[in-house]
């Protein structure tokens, strides 16, 4: 199989898992659980659940303990983007090739299937504690939860807003694309890791391998911001000009941002080598985003 039929096949895995876990939409409360659906069954590349499962494989996970922790990071991330497009954030219109949860459902309903996201992903996640009641599933809901939080994803995003219209040094905007987009890679990765037994070491190389994934990801976003179409991306283009953003592009250029992709993501490709593990699929991955198109 090629490598992109086999992403097509893992990522079809990962939607009938997604699905599994999706609340059923009955009750007074109906329009809320619709637009949680709505949002996250609009797709998306599910990188992050694909990296957590990826990450247990290579260290020899087999079960089915994972599955939650799958879904629970994929409600987390869609929840960040619901609210990353609220009128009061980034005010964007379209997302995964659809209106956002905001437009079609109201700004009130945007901010609730947000934070019901959020709260179902950890109701979900501590359902894997009646699976396996243990050490490892304890700490990875611990890492869910470090890495959404204020020492993560909201901590960046919090930076992210009040930094517009202001210039941005370097390593601020390093900070923020470490908080906003690597930690919900961080977390993706190291709880696959946690979860098949990973000892203290591996799990600390498999973060750093993850914060370079984002970095990367994040700067090839910035990119694609100026590069792309709304038809490829699923998101409107010249979303962070219109707020006046710093981006590494604005910072550096366009030719430098695309180096810097691919440094880092071959810096990622060392970490990873340097653990003595085999996943191949997982290495192709990486590698094939430093060219992503979407
Ligand atoms: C978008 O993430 C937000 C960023 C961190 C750049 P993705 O590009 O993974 O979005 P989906 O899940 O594929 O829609
Ligand atoms: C968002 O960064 C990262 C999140 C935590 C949601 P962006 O604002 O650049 O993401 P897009 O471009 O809207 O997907
Ligand atoms: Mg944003
Ligand atoms: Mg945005
Ligand atoms: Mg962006």
């Amino acid at each position: 199989m090629s490598f992109k039929e086999e992403l097509q096949k893992r990522t079809a895995e990962i939607e009938e898992i997604l699905k599994k876990y999706l609340p059923e939409e009955t009750g007074f409360q109906k329009t809320v659980l619709e637009a949680m659906n709505y949002s996250v069954t609009a797709g998306g590349k599910r990188l992050r659940p694909m990296l957590m499962q990826e990450t247990y494989r290579m260290f020899g996970g087999s079960g089915r303990v994972i599955e939650p922790f799958m879904a629970a990071i994929e409600m987390i991330h869609t929840y960040s983007l619901v609210h990353d497009d609220l009128p009061a954030m980034d005010n964007d219109e379209y997302r995964r090739g659809r209106k956002t949860t905001h437009a079609v459902y109201g700004e009130a309903l945007g901010i609730l299937a947000g934070d019901a996201l959020l709260n179902y992903a950890f109701e979900t996640a501590a359902g894997a504690l009646s699976q396996e009641l243990n050490e490892r599933t304890a700490r990875a809901i611990q890492v869910l939860a470090e890495k959404a939080g204020i020492y993560g994803m909201i901590g960046g995003q919090v930076v992210d807003v009040e930094s517009e219209g202001q210039a941005v040094s370097k390593e601020k905007l390093d900070f923020i694309y470490r908080l906003k987009t690597s930690a919900l890679i961080e977390s993706s990765m190291m709880i696959g890791a946690l979860l098949a037994g990973a000892s203290k070491e591996e799990v600390d190389k498999i973060r750093r391998t993850a914060q370079d994934v984002g970095l990367a990801f994040q700067i090839q976003d910035d990119i694609l911001d100026v590069t792309s179409t709304l038809e490829v991306l699923g998101k409107p283009i010249h979303s962070d000009e219109k707020n006046e953003k710093t981006t590494y592009v604005t910072l550096e250029g366009l030719k430098q941002a695309k180096q810097d992709v691919e440094e880092i993501s071959k810096r990622a490709l060392a970490t990873l080598a340097s653990l003595g593990r085999e996943n191949p699929f997982l290495e192709e991955l990486i590698t094939m985003l430093i060219t992503r198109e979407k």
